[in-house]
């Protein structure tokens, strides 16, 4: 089975001025979250949607869900983690227990906060996965990395063509990620915040995928103003 994982249960602290998590504020019509699980819907080779929100919000998303995409039995909406890890592995648990994890499974992963993901990375991500147990889109860095220890000054300047920014979705064969997650030491469970980490440094390879430079996170304020642009420049 192929699994859509929409994680949204962060609070979205640096977005400030509201109380409301940022995934919950509205873009055009509708809320953020409703913008990306709709990416998701439109892909017929997914076979189930797990949306993970705060607890308090559970109840309000199902309410969202019901109204703008009325008539989808494809969606479920559970509690998310402390974190951001643990939100994923809220939805892996929740696999298991379910569905049962068989060795073709795979999961996209994808922030809630990412509403202008494409349908080609969506496709690219489910290929990639498939192939080769996990990938990561990305981006080439297009600033300068400037590396600082201190915070003061400068460590290094590494060569910009071997960089790239991170987005989502990051993809897994399900079985591959479960497995390599049990064989952490704790000291290795805490300082592994994100999941392509897990296969790094376990020596397994993490393909990349082709980002968008518009598959922008909504973040700060200023995101929000620049993905309205975005969505009225018809880029969704
Ligand atoms: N996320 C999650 N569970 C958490 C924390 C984050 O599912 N415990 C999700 C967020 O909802 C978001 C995505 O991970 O869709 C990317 O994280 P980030 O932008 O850092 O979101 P927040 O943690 O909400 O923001 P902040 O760090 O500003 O509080």
């Amino acid at each position: 089975m192929i699994f859509a994982a929409i994680l949204a249960g962060g609070i979205g602290s640096r977005m400030g001025g509201t109380d409301t998590p940022k995934q919950f504020l509205t873009l055009g019509d509708k809320p953020v979250i409703i913008h990306t699980i709709e990416k998701f819907v439109i892909n017929s080779n997914i076979d189930k949607i797990i949306v993970l929100t705060p607890e308090n919000y559970i109840t309000h998303t199902i309410h969202l869900i019901e109204k703008h995409i009325p008539k989808n039995d494809n969606i479920i909406v559970i509690e998310g983690g402390e974190t951001r890890n643990d939100t994923l592995m809220n939805s892996i648990i929740y696999i298991e227990e379910n569905f049962g994890i068989d060795d073709d499974s795979i999961i996209l992963t994808h922030d809630s906060v990412r509403p202008f993901v494409t349908h080609r990375i969506i496709e690219d991500n489910i290929e990639a996965a498939k192939r080769y147990g996990a990938c990561d889109t990305v981006i080439p860095a297009t600033d300068t990395i400037v590396e600082s220890i201190n915070g003061t000054t400068i460590e290094s300047i590494p060569v910009r063509d071997y960089y790239y920014q991170g987005q989502t979705p990051q993809s897994f064969n399900i079985k591959k990620l479960f497995n390599l997650i049990n064989s952490l030491t704790e000291e290795e469970s805490n300082i592994l915040t994100d999941a392509c980490k897990i296969f790094t440094l376990k020596d397994e390879d993490v393909y990349l995928v082709d980002g968008e430079v518009s598959n922008i996170k909504i973040t700060y304020p200023y995101d929000l103003k620049l993905a309205n642009t975005i969505l009225e420049d018809g880029n969704d």
